[in-house]
């Protein structure tokens, strides 16, 4: 009996040791993958050229020359690309001349440990997809950060609950038949076929030091889970994600005062604000090459993904027209939840409101932040003290009078978005 029990603890043990170990190995490489999807994925694709070669096979491909290993190239590489060809580095070289003289950003940014990560996602590829209920939309740019890993790991979890109670069930089983043989054998009572639950007990009793350790690492990995999704909610004021191409509206928008619905320019008509495509920063930018304050590192970068080059004033693609397979993929600020309605054209051409008094003083930030909460509060709040502007709108002009005559006795009456149902929830939730 002891030999069963001790049978199934190690299985218990070595389930959890497996859990662990397949967790812990593909860490590295799935961290890497998000910061690939984060800075790369523009560019590169696993499996197809973008306007970056396909990474697939590229640590088999890759000859070190000076940087010794492949991992030690790669990382020089990915950190500065243009050094490393200069360097005189023939693969380096070999590999820009194949690309059409198509040169990749540096990515000096990046910290040892993320260069690491990246390379064991080189050397791994990507995860095998999982069903992803929460993936944004066809179309849409890319959310704050891909959350589901949270998922897998829960998965993975519920799965190794579910064997381990498994094995307690199956080998209790065991054990009580076989105590039944020896039972009936001295005329004693038959113990009862217990319940799942009864049987976990009895395990636990009898193994109490494994069960208080398998107890802790479950609470443990359900508190980080939690702990991470709870980050992943609630509010990012000031959040000011690094984006593909360093675009400052402090240059455009306050120095060259272009005005922002020049570039967001369906804020007047539509739901959205949209960002401007790539067709309306080449409007200025075959002629404008260089910036006061980057150079022409960043302008280069919108160069590479369009396919222009700068000397020759033309497209590289073989029909001569702008590159479409390659969008870039700016990182939104602002993220509502899907079940809030916002309208821009509302905001903005029925009810007036200045884009700052939202935004903040986008034409002094170098790089866009979020400026105000967006949770209810803020918009209910501004709805109760906002006046409606009803200048030059018959419809609201009429709702006007009605309501002076409605509350003509309150002296200090003031037309507040409230009063045209502005805090109904339904005009803010589906
Ligand atoms: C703006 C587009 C762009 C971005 C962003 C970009 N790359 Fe590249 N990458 C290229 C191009 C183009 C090449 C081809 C070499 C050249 O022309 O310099 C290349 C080459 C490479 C190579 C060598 C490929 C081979 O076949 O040997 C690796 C590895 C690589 N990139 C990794 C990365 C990683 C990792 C990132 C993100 C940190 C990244 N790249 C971001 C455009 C880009
Ligand atoms: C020359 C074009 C241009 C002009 C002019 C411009 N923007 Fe932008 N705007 C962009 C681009 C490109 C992005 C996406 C990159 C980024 O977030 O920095 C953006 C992003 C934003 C965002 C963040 C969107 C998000 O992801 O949630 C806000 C808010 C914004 N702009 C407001 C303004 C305001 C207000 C003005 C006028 C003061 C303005 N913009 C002028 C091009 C422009
Ligand atoms: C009443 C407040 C308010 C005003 C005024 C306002 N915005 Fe916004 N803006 C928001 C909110 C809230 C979001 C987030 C929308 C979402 O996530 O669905 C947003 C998102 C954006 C975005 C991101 C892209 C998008 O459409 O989701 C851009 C760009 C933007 N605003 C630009 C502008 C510009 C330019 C103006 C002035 C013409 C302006 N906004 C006026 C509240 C406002
Ligand atoms: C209406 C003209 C105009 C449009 C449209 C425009 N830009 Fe610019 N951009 C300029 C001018 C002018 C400068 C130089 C500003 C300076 O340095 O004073 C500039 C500078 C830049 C710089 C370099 C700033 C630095 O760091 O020195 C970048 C990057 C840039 N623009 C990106 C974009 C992108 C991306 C778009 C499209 C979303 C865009 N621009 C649309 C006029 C424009
Ligand atoms: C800076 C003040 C301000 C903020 C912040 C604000 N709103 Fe508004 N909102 C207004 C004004 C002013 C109107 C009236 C526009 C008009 O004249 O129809 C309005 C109208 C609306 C309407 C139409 C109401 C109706 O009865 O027709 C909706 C829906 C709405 N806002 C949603 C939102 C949501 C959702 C948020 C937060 C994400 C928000 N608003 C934040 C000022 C604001
Ligand atoms: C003026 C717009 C507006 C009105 C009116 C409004 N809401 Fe909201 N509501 C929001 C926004 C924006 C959020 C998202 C807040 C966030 O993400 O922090 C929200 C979030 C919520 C949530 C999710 C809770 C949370 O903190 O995530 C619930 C539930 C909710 N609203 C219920 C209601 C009910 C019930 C009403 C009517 C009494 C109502 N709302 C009226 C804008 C509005």
């Amino acid at each position: 009996m002891r030999q069963i029990s001790s049978i199934s603890s190690l299985l218990i043990l070595l389930v959890c040791t497996l859990f662990f170990v397949s967790t812990g190995f593909s860490q590295d490489a799935k961290a890497g993958e998000k910061i690939f999807k984060a800075n790369c994925g523009a560019c590169h694709a696993w499996d197809k050229k973008v306007s970056g070669p396909a990474l697939q096979g590229v640590v088999d491909r890759v000859q070190p020359g000076s940087y010794g290993d492949v991992d030690g190239w790669l990382k020089a590489w990915i950190k500065d690309n243009a050094k490393v060809r200069a360097s005189g580095d023939a693969y380096g070289n070999q590999v820009y001349n194949a690309n059409a003289g198509l040169a990749m950003n540096a990515f000096g940014f990046l910290s040892d440990a993320q260069l690491t990560d990246l390379v064991a996602f080189l050397h791994a590829g990507p995860a095998p997809k999982v069903a992803e209920p929460g993936a944004p939309a066809a179309g849409t740019t890319e959310g704050v950060a891909s959350e589901d890993d949270g998922d897998s790991d829960l998965w993975m979890i519920l799965i190794v609950i579910g064997i381990a109670t498994l094995i307690i069930v199956i080998f209790s089983g065991v054990n009580r038949s076989m105590k039944n043989v020896i039972n009936q054998k001295q005329g004693a009572e038959i113990e009862e076929s217990s319940s799942v639950w009864s049987a976990i007990g009895t395990w636990m009793k009898s193994h109490k030091k494994l069960s208080s350790i398998i107890g802790l690492i479950v609470v443990l990995t359900l508190a980080k889970i939690g702990w991470d999704a709870a980050l992943g909610i609630g509010v990012y004021q000031d959040y000011a994600p690094k984006q593909p191409i360093a675009f400052p509206h402090d240059l455009h928008a306050g120095k060259n005062e272009i005005d922002c619905k020049y570039c967001h320019s369906s804020a007047r008509i539509s739901k959205t604000s949209g960002i401007p495509s790539a067709n309306v920063c080449m409007n200025c930018h075959k002629a404008v090459q260089e910036g006061s304050r980057s150079g022409k590192t960043e302008i280069n970068k919108l160069y590479a993904y369009i396919g222009w080059n700068p000397d020759s004033m033309k497209y590289t693609t073989p029909d001569g027209k702008m590159r479409t397979d390659t969008a870039i993929e700016w990182v939104k600020v602002h993220n509502l939840p899907d079940f809030v309605y916002f309208n821009h054209s509302q905001h903005v051409e029925v009810g007036k409101v200045a884009c700052q008094k939202c935004h903040g003083e986008v034409e002094k930030m170098a790089e866009v932040k979020q400026f105000s909460e967006l949770t209810m509060g803020w918009c209910v709040n501004c709805h109760r003290e906002t006046e409606v502007n009803f200048a030059g709108n018959d419809y609201y002009l009429k709702i006007h009078e009605d309501a002076k005559k409605e509350f003509k006795h309150k002296k200090d009456f003031k037309f507040t978005v409230d009063k045209i149902g502005g805090l109904e929830c339904a005009k803010c939730h589906y």
